[in-house]
């Protein structure tokens, strides 16, 4: 894709935004067709698909079939985005593990509003359906399976995962795949397998906060780079990084990051590929969110860049069908044996019978199905809390708009520190997960992660409204 053409859809899609903005085009309204579009405004069909294909990464419309492209319910955002927290990166040793624990145990009272929690209500998965692939598949068990599957895991399993990858336009070999205890095993591996003590990793400001727990106990130091809430990690300063320091690891989410939601667009992926293999960087990849996607089109990985084996890619079952089963996996590139090896003299294998469940239902259980179904519900879920936002807290609130995933990324006025605001909230009943537990550094003091995961019910209405006033409290 030449330059020109990326300005002039940018461009494009920019006027269409400017319309949604200003109201001229309504929430709910059809916006013009490609054809009608291309023909009215002297642009190519093309250049109007891409347009139009970025308006829905950024959420602003959405295709329906047969129909046409309407204006999202929730695109006139009342709460303006955050903006990149621009600094350059930093070096440092990490020690955060005390600040989670006291967070993590204060959210676990189940009745809470689980604005803070780190999943989605368990209610939107096809439990009972897993419970039947689970007996049905461990009924038939040849007895041999059961010790024979512990190496790279369940060959059905990893055969339904090559499948998936390839149908998302990544063509893997099977022994690339290894079957982890979720992807927090697979994540903890791959970092093992490229890093000693003391070198150090590049992640995410903000970062996944068990991200920064692995760092702690391997005792490696982060260099923190910022995350664009938008678009990823800022890859000027990842270059000036990986120049000037001895940077051994990456460790990104490319898509749907957590906490921030921020996807990086195709054109950003191939880059940051081209930049770790000019400097030979291996990437650890977290993709966990990567089923959970609004966009028409699944975002793509990394991985689906890589030629040379630098990627590895980790996924998992917890957040898109079977949490509590802990199975999850790596594609792990020119690592993949390394990583399987390391497995064997730690953990060994994840549970064969929960591998052999998950394998059943992904061939005759109806995945998409369900994941149609809850990423449906997960985006009704998100325009439910952002109108909730814009209804109850101050107006120089800002907020992410993910295209995916089930969290809320809030910048609250300056004055606001949010875990002050975690302990005004739980003491009436809500949970929230504040800024610094997702930094190296503690910064992101006035920011937090709220969850929607959670069927919206007046009981959430009434949880974002008294956030509101603690927050208007400061
Ligand atoms: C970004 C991210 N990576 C990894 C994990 C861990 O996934 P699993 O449950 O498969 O170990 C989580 C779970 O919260 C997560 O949010």
């Amino acid at each position: 894709m030449s330059l020109d053409k990326m300005k002039r859809y940018e461009k494009f899609a920019e006027e269409i935004a400017e319309l949604i903005r200003t109201g001229v085009l309504a929430p709910g309204e059809k916006i013009p067709s490609v054809r009608h579009a291309s023909r009215t405004y002297g642009v190519s069909p093309s250049t109007v698909f891409q347009a139009y294909y970025l308006l829905e990464d950024h959420g602003l419309i959405q295709a329906r079939p047969r129909s046409g492209y309407f204006v999202r319910k929730h695109a006139q955002r009342l709460l303006p985005e955050p903006e990149i927290a621009r600094r350059s990166a930093e070096t440092t040793e990490v020690g955060v593990s005390e600040l989670v624990f006291s967070v993590l145990a204060s959210l676990r009272d189940p009745d809470t509003v689980p604005f803070g929690s780190a999943f989605p209500s368990p209610e939107l998965f096809p439990l009972q359906r897993l419970a039947r692939s689970m007996a049905q598949s461990v009924r038939d068990m040849p007895a041999r399976q059961v010790i024979a599957e512990m190496t790279a895991g369940n060959p059905d399993l990893r055969r339904q995962l090559a499948l998936r990858y390839m149908v998302s336009g990544v063509m893997l070999p099977m022994e690339e795949l290894v079957i982890t205890t979720g992807a927090m095993e697979a994540l903890n591996l791959c970092l093992q397998v490229v890093t000693e003590p003391g070198d150090l990793v590049a992640i995410e400001a903000p970062a996944f906060y068990a991200t920064l727990q692995v760092l702690e106990r391997l005792k490696l130091k982060a260099v923190e780079i910022p995350v664009h809430p938008r678009d990823g990690i800022d890859l000027e300063t990842l270059a000036e990084s990986l120049a000037s320091l001895p940077i051994k690891a990456c460790w990104f989410m490319s898509s749907l990051q957590n906490p921030l939601g921020a996807s990086m667009g195709e054109v950003k992926k191939q880059q940051l590929y081209d930049l770790l293999r000019q400097h030979q960087i291996p990437l650890i990849e977290d993709d966990v969110y990567a089923e959970l996607y609004f966009t028409r089109e699944p975002p793509k990985p990394v991985k689906s860049h890589d030629r040379d084996g630098l990627v590895m890619h980790c996924g998992s079952f917890s957040k898109s069908l079977a949490p509590g089963y802990r199975v999850g996996w790596v594609a792990g590139g020119r690592y993949a044996e390394k990583i399987s090896r390391l497995k064997l003299m730690t953990t060994i294998s994840p549970s064969v019978p929960a591998q052999a469940a998950i394998a059943d239902y992904l061939q005759h259980g109806g995945y998409d199905r369900h994941l149609r179904k809850l990423r449906h519900a997960l985006e009704m879920q998100q325009s439910a809390m952002l109108s909730s936002a814009a209804r109850h807290f101050p107006a120089s609130t800002r907020v992410t708009r993910p295209s995916g995933g089930y969290f809320l990324w809030f910048e609250f006025p300056e004055q606001v520190d949010s875990l002050q605001l975690l302990q005004l909230a739980l003491a009436q009943g809500i949970s929230l997960a504040p800024g610094p537990i997702f930094s190296a550094t503690q910064r992101f003091r006035n920011c937090a992660r709220l969850n929607h995961g959670h069927p919206w019910d007046e009981r959430s209405e009434k949880a974002m409204e008294l956030l509101g006033w603690m927050i208007k409290s400061f």
